[in-house]
């Protein structure tokens, strides 16, 4: 039995090669993300997930940009339209390679927020009706900027008007269309091959299939969805910003249903490739983004940023802190105001405290960093305390040098470890040495210390008075 969402018979038609003049930006616009996702994944995952028979791809401007950031899936064919003649043109474009099926859904590469099981309806509707094109159309507070459905007195759809090409009267019309459209393959290039360009943009309108079908005496049917938010085209940066509001609320709700706590949530950006387990609190003004994963009963916030961070169950991550591509493993502490940078492997337990900054390092179990200190390029054993200030100095001007230390060491303030260089188990470091040479396993290794002298009688300088 074929299921709702597998339809063989369908050829998906995706149109992105407008270069998106109104992003004004080098970047095709379907390649700008809405909450960390290119447009054109949105699109892409929403009509795999219909399961059709095949999916074209049409690109023309910074087509190259497009297909490199795509790749290859298995289904997806792509079409190139040198020149961009509008939407009736890119969709003719792919004649070639659309093969005999029932239907051809045709969807827009900028309408990231579209469900599947909207487009699932349409061609169910499409199919119920036996129609020859059906489009899913909207009612949103503010039309402007779509083609507007013109309705006959019967209350039957006789055309689409695109926004510069309508009266004022038309303008005031409601319904719009999402662009989207289900059309019988039979019949969809013998229409595409009759459109004109005789209109503002003096382009091919693929709306214009609408009254051409008519004329043939074809059935053309409207759909309108309950939920207009979720046809919204992003031509401009102001759309892209609206578009992830309405996602962002999606997401936030998603979250708080799954059991993870999230205050303020207005505050919030969490992006939609973010995973988080149940009664996890995520707290204001915190920005959690692209690859990044947290656990179970974990606490981030506030303002703390995630990026592509991987952070285990019962972590808390205090303010201000800042992840990036690391990993972080259960029940260790983080901040405030500490900054984890990439290739950083923290393990169970470990306390990284204030202003501390760990680059590519591993920590074992039970050490800890606690405050004001830099650790790059170092492998530290477990339960190490490292005292305040200690840098170890990884950069010789040319070239990165590790440093390793081993298990239960204690290194004193304000120490300086010159890499490359090997601090071996159980060996105590004074506070305020310069370490160049290998640390000899227990015993204390202190570096020479300037005099410490008492000047009694000694008198403070005093404020002159005028
Ligand atoms: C289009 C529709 C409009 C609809 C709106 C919904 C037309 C003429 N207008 O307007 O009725 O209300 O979408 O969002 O169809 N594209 C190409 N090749 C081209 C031109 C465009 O591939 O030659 C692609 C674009 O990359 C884009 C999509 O088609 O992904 C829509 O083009 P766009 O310029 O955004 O059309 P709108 O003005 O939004
Ligand atoms: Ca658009």
């Amino acid at each position: 039995m074929i299921s709702e969402f597998q339809h063989p018979d369908l050829q998906v038609c995706v149109l992105a090669a407008g270069r998106g003049k109104r992003m004004r930006s080098n970047k095709p616009k379907v390649l700008h993300k809405v909450l960390g996702r290119a447009m054109i994944d949105y699109i892409l995952h929403t009509v795999e997930s219909l399961r059709p028979g095949g999916i074209a791809v049409v690109t023309g401007h910074a087509s190259d940009m497009v297909q490199a950031h795509v790749g290859q899936p298995q289904n997806l064919e792509w079409v190139i339209q040198e020149q961009q003649l509008g939407t009736g043109h890119a969709v003719r474009q792919c004649e070639e390679v659309i093969s005999d099926v029932r239907d051809v859904l045709i969807v827009c590469g900028d309408t990231p927020l579209l469900r599947s099981e909207t487009l699932a309806k349409l061609v169910s509707e499409h199919r119920d009706r036996d129609a020859v094109v059906t489009i899913l159309t909207a009612e949103p507070d503010d039309p402007s900027g779509y083609g507007r459905v013109v309705r006959d007195a019967e209350k039957q759809v006789s055309w689409i008007v695109e926004e510069q090409d309508a009266t004022d009267t038309q303008r005031l019309i409601r319904e719009v269309s999402s662009g989207i459209y289900c059309v019988r393959y039979d019949v969809l290039f013998d229409l595409l091959h009759k459109l004109g360009n005789r209109n503002a943009q003096e382009e091919y309108y693929l709306p214009d299939i609408v009254p051409l079908a008519l004329k043939d005496g074809r059935s053309v049917r409207a759909v309108c969805m309950p939920d207009a938010a979720e046809m919204m085209g992003v031509n401009d940066r102001a759309q892209l910003s609206m578009a992830e509001d309405i996602l962002q609320a999606y997401i936030i709700h998603d979250w708080q249903r799954r059991g993870v706590t999230i205050e303020k949530p207005e505050t919030v950006r969490i992006e939609a490739t973010v995973s988080i387990g149940p009664d996890t609190v995520i707290q204001a003004g915190c920005y959690l983004m692209g690859s990044t994963h947290i656990g179970d009963a974990c606490r981030v916030g506030p303002y703390a940023v995630l990026v592509d961070a991987w952070i285990d169950d019962q972590v808390e991550i205090f303010a201000f802190s800042h992840i990036h591509d690391a990993n972080v493993a259960m029940g260790t502490k983080i901040g405030p105001f500490a900054r984890l940078r990439p290739g950083t492997q923290l393990d169970e337990d470990v306390h990284v405290g204030n202003f501390v900054e760990i680059k590519n390092s591993i920590v074992n179990r039970g050490s800890k960093v606690n405050h004001l200190s830099y650790i790059g390029d170092t492998e530290m054993g477990v339960d190490c305390n490292i005292g305040a200030g200690t840098i170890t100095c990884n950069y010789d001007g040319a070239n990165k040098h590790k440093t390793m230390i081993g298990d239960r060491v204690f290194i004193g303030s304000d120490t300086k470890l010159i890499a490359p260089v090997e601090v071996q188990s159980d060996a105590t470091v004074g506070a305020g040495s310069i370490i160049t040479k290998k640390v000899e396993s227990g015993g204390l290794t202190i570096s020479e210390r300037t005099n410490q002298r008492y000047v009694p009688h000694w008198q403070r300088p005093r404020k002159q008075s005028r």
